[in-house]
Formats: C-alpha cells, structure tokens, sequence
C-alpha cells in the first residue's frame, strides 16, 4: 500500500479546514472526521482562507484550553463577516457547552460520538438549520473507518484502541466529554496496523485514555501489544496512556520480552501525597504507585518513565506539595507533563471540594514543580551521553536541513548530522552531548 492512499484526496469538492486542540485522542479523532467527510465529497483545505466549512476539535480539560478556543471562535466570527463559511465546534468542548456555543453563532455542535452524522449536520447548517449532535454512546469506536492520516512524517501514526473514561478521577471532566469506556476489536485494531507498516509506517501509538483497561473477547491490553510487535521487528509500538492502578506485570513481562516495544511508560502519578490522591479519586497509594515503578525498573532497567502532575488541588497543603517533589526525585522521571489545578463544572470536585489553594499559591508550587523536573529531565538526558541508542529517522531536524532527528525507544528526541537515509529508517547514535530535552550524537557506521 502507497502511503499517499492514506493521505487527504486533493481536487474538487468542498473544502474543510480543521484545527485541533487537545489530546491525542483528539488528533486521531480529526482524522476519522476527516475520513467521514471526504466520504461525502469534502476536499481538505489547507488554509482557512480557502475554507466553506472550518471544524475546531476542541478539549475542556482545564479551563484556559477552552478559553483559546472562544478567543478563536471570536476571530473566526470576525472574519466570517468578510469570508463566508460554516463553523463547526466538535469534541470535548461541544459535548461540555453544546448550548452556549450554539447561542455565540457556533453552526454545528458534535460531540466525540456524533461524528458519523457530521454529513447530515453540515447539510442542516448548509440550509441555515443550526445543528447539535451531542449524543454519547456504549458502542461508537469508528473501527470501521480508515482514518485520513494528517501526520507530517509518515513515519509514526496512531490508532485509538478504546474511547471513553470510567474512571471519575474527581477533578476530571473527561468521564464526562467522552463517556463510558469502550474498546474495539483486536483484529480491527490489528488490520489498521498492518495497513500502515505497509505504508512505510514505523511507529505505531495505541492510544486510548487509559489503554491498560483495554479489554475486548478476552483480548488484554498486554496481549494486543504484543500481536501488534509482532506484526514486524522493525515495527515500534508505543502507547499511552496507562492509569498506575491498572499497570498490571503482564504489560510490564510483556514490554520486556519484545525489543520493538519501546522502552517508554506514561505514568501519570497526579500528586506525590496519599491524602490528596484519596481526594483524586486515584485509587492507588504513593506506597503503591512506587511499588509499580520498582516492577518496571526491575524488568526494563532502561525504561524511560514519565508522567502528569497537578500543583494546587483541593485542601493541598505545603506538606502534599512537598510529597510531590519528593516522589518526582524518587522516580526520576525522565519528563513531565505539569498543571495547576483547574476546577471543571460537573465534576465532583467542583460540586464537593473547595478550590481553596490561592491562584498564586497554585503558581508557586507549579513553577517550583517545573524548575525541579527541568533538572531532573536534564540529569535523565545526561545519563544517555556515551550511550549508543537506536534511533528511527522522523526526518530533517528542525533547525538545519543538514542535520536529522528521530527518537530513541525511551523517546528522547536525537539530532545528528544527515545520513542521506529516509525517514522511517533505524540507525544507532552514539549520544555525545544532551539537553533537558534533546539528545544529540553521531551516527556509528556497522
Ligand atoms: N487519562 C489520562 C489523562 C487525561 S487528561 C490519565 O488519567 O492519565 C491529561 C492530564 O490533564 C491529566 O493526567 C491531569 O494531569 C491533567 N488534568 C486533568 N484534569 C485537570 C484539571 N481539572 N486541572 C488540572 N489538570 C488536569
Ligand atoms: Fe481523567 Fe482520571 Fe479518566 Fe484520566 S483516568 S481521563 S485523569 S478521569
Ligand atoms: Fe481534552 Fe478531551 Fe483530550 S478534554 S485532554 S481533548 S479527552
């Protein structure tokens, strides 16, 4: 298979721009959206200038990512008094606000389990019916559908194995934009995989909210992983992300006994304190949590673990903070996603527990959180120098075409001069120097 029979069809038909914000549960949703719609005659418009109809995927996570999305929607609504087009608001946000988007000139509202009905809703719109589709479902996960893959490399793609939350971590609206978990077949999961190794694919991410509960006829999570290494030995699989309650030693035996699963576990901890992980909701104690760290380190001494934090929840005293920065140092991750807490409506936090931490205390302990990952990270970086690490080529580096970049198992980023190969292709790199994030090195000849 060519890879160009996965990507957008050029030509006539009317023309659809989408931006997404978010996960990358979202990414891959904007490409089943993009799939949908070229089914019925739409072309993918590369800029919004060009654009009949603009689609903005959009998260509700924390509140300053739906506040860029109503600053967008402001300029948007400025320009369509110059340009004409539709303007559509999906995903997260649109399953959260549906009506209060429709009353600030929104023309079609779909939520994450509406997309198959995005063709008869722009038809509405089309004919000046404002349309909202928010409906959630048990059953959606579109495994039918063969996304249109929007990636810039052809190298690493993704594929959603599961939708929806059931976990009500008690801060999070996600439970509540995406609905009940659901996961799809193996072996649809299993094609789709094929199809982009074919491609030239070679790296693939199964993604789902928390992947480690997948679970279809028996299938486990840690099963599918290994059917799907097993497609090819050039193939990586990579994953995210995985609740720590759910981290089970079958995932763990599995990721050790295959080389082409990539050393590398997204573990969000949340907070190092076991009273504000009770508040969480996280079902799992810091005890525990470090009892699944060691498990990995003893079968994957090389595995790269990172992770999401949240500075300032609910009754977070400097105590719980400190809890944090002491399980970050015990853990040495080797990177960090790190927010402030920011109260959702609707979820239970928001209805039971007191956002009672002061904004700038929030920043505080954030910022300090922050410069500690950075030197950790830094560290974790600098341990690779002398290493020699496999790397898969993504393509030019950033900063010159005369240099490449591509990323180890542990997916550290690596820049090294070019090699004349394509991307997609493994060569080893003998790390020379390293950033926080950003490896650099030279390409060792065999
Ligand atoms: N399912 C994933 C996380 C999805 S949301 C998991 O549980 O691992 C991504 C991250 O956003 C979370 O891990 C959490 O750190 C952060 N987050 C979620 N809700 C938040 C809120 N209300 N305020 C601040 N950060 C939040
Ligand atoms: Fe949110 Fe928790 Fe579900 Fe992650 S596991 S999406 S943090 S409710
Ligand atoms: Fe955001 Fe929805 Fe993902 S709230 S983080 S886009 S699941």
């Amino acid at each position: 298979m060519d890879v160009n029979a996965l990507r957008p069809l050029s030509g006539p038909g009317r023309k659809l721009y989408i931006e997404t914000y978010g996960c990358q549960m979202n990414v891959g949703d904007s490409e089943i959206v993009l799939s949908i719609l070229q089914g019925v005659g739409y072309r993918l418009a590369q800029e919004l200038s060009d654009a009949d109809v603009v689609l903005i995927n959009t998260c509700s996570v924390r509140d300053n990512a739906e506040q860029r999305i109503w600053s967008r929607l402001r300029y948007l609504n400025s320009i369509r008094k110059r340009h004409s087009m539709l303007v559509g608001v999906i995903g997260c946000m649109a399953e959260r606000l549906k009506d209060e988007l429709h009353e600030n000139g929104v023309d079609i509202v779909a939520g994450p389990d509406s997309y198959r009905r995005l063709p008869s809703l722009l038809d509405s719109a089309l004919k000046g019916i404002k349309s909202i589709d928010v409906e959630l479902s048990l059953e959606e996960t579109y495994d039918d559908i063969q996304p249109v893959r929007m990636d810039k490399n052809g190298v690493s793609g993704f594929i959603s194995i599961m939708r929806g939350c059931n976990n009500f971590c008690s801060y999070c609206v996600v439970p509540y934009t995406r609905g009940r978990e659901r996961s799809r077949s193996a072996e649809s999961i299993l094609e789709q995989a094929r199809i982009l190794y074919q491609a030239g694919y070679r790296e693939i991410t199964l993604l789902g909210q928390n992947v480690n509960s997948y679970c279809c006829e028996d299938v486990s999570f840690a099963k599918l992983l290994g059917r799907v290494a097993d497609i090819a030995g050039d193939l990586r699989v990579r994953f995210a992300t995985s609740h720590p309650k759910d981290l089970s030693d079958e995932l763990i035996e599995m990721m050790a006994s295959k080389e082409n699963i990539c050393k590398a576990i997204h573990l969000p901890a949340q907070s190092g304190s076991d009273v504000m992980l009770q508040r969480m909701n996280r079902k799992y104690t810091r005890e525990w949590y470090l009892e699944r760290v060691s498990a990995i380190r003893r079968l994957m001494p090389q595995c790269a673990i990172s992770t999401d934090l949240i500075a300032g929840f609910s009754g977070e005293t400097l105590e719980d903070h400190q809890a944090t920065l002491s399980l970050m140092r015990e853990v040495g991750y080797s990177s960090a996603f790190m927010f402030k807490y920011s109260l959702r409506p609707g979820t239970f936090a928001s209805r039971h527990l007191a956002d009672d931490v002061p904004e700038q205390e929030k920043v505080r302990r954030l910022n300090e959180i922050i410069a500690l990952q950075n030197e950790i990270s830094l560290n974790v970086s600098k341990e690779e120098i002398g290493k020699t690490r496999q790397v898969l080529i993504e393509g030019d580096s950033k900063r010159s075409s005369l240099q490449q970049c591509g990323r180890t198992s542990q997916n550290r980023m690596v820049v090294f001069d070019s090699t004349g190969l394509c991307p997609g292709s493994y060569v080893n790199v003998r790390i020379t120097d390293a950033t926080s994030a950003t490896l650099f090195g030279c390409v060792i000849k065999d």
